[in-house]
């Protein structure tokens, strides 16, 4: 019998007519990141078969290496926003700077192009991650203030998940039509889970706190360890499954490796929204007042209960 499904245009504009206001641009801006994503998707389904891996043979800000699907990414998403009025910040993690266009665009956005980069070669999930603001007369604005953020997780299926505030929604690619289609209603996170993801081989390098921690979750041998490396991919799981998800602080990089502005502040959002926690040292990271567009943060987020014992932990 015929079922009837809910593509993810649909779903935005339902979304955006509860506002009366509402202009119909925030429809058109997910549309874009919408088309970017599957254009992205379908490269990197062809990164086996063409020449687009390997380096560029540049580094980006961060000193690291840049992979040619991470550029392709970049670019594809700066062209397409930058010419469609609807944006006037474009800020993205593959740029020193942010793009700051003169148009009426009411919109500022903030992208991680392909997060996972180190996992192309090898085939293993990869993501995009979006961060939508309203424009004001300061881009860097804290993330609480966000109106929209999303990720695209490019795995087994292409998934786009995304929340303006009202809960989280995701949306698979049925590959045969070319559409997002409303897979995963109302995701709200378990309330506990399972399942443990960090970078195990920086143990020595983490705080006492945190050791201590890690150590406790094993001894309790309920818990399972998951480590991606792309954390898109260790974040869709965690949402889903439940579990905690940590990116701390080590004795080599103090302020921990992931970006505010491009990682944190969307993932704690989604994360929020679908019932969970995040925290970045003792701090809510969406508080948090950034000062440079590649601040990087430490953070811990997942289930609400993960995250409660996390904290007593380390306050005890
Ligand atoms: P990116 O590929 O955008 O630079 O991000 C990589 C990030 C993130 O995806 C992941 O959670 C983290 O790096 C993994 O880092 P480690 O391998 O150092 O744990
Ligand atoms: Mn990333
Ligand atoms: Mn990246």
């Amino acid at each position: 019998m015929f079922k009837n499904v809910t593509t993810l245009t649909e779903f935005i504009l339902e979304e955006e007519s509860k506002f009366p206001q509402a202009t119909g641009n925030f429809t058109l801006l997910m549309t874009l990141i919408e088309n970017a994503t599957k254009i992205i998707g379908s490269h990197i389904k062809k990164a086996g078969l063409v020449d687009i891996l390997g380096q560029t043979g540049g580094t980006n800000v961060y000193e690291e290496e840049v992979q040619k699907l991470d550029v392709f990414s970049n670019d594809l998403l700066v062209n397409i926003l930058s010419s469609s009025n609807l944006v006037s910040t474009i800020a993205s993690e593959e740029l020193e700077k942010p793009i700051r266009l003169k148009n009426k665009g009411h919109y500022a956005i903030f992208f991680d192009p392909l997060d996972g980069s180190s996992n192309i070669d090898t085939n293993v999930s990869i993501g995009t991650i979006f961060s939508i603001y309203k424009n004001s007369g300061n881009y860097l604005q804290k993330g609480s203030q966000q109106v929209a953020a999303g990720y695209v997780v490019y795995g087994s299926s292409i998934m786009f998940v995304y929340t303006s505030g009202s809960g989280v929604n995701g949306f698979t690619l049925d590959p045969s039509i070319g559409s997002f289609l409303l897979s995963h209603p109302n995701i709200r996170i378990p309330e506990k889970g399972s399942t443990y993801s960090i970078n195990e081989g920086y143990f020595e390098m983490f705080d006492i706190k945190v050791k201590n921690y890690i150590s406790s979750l094993k001894k309790e041998k309920k818990y399972k360890l998951r480590y991606v490396g792309s954390m898109v991919a260790d974040i869709h799981r965690t949402l889903l499954k439940g579990g905690i998800f940590l990116h701390p602080a080590d004795f080599k990089n103090a302020q921990g490796k992931l970006r505010l502005m491009f990682e944190v502040n969307p993932m704690s959002f989604i994360v929020n929204q679908a019932g969970g926690k995040s925290i970045s040292g003792t701090a809510d990271p969406l508080e948090i007042t950034p000062t440079s567009v590649h601040q990087r943060t430490p953070i811990v987020l997942g289930s609400s209960q993960e995250i409660d014992k996390y904290l007593s932990s380390i306050k005890s």
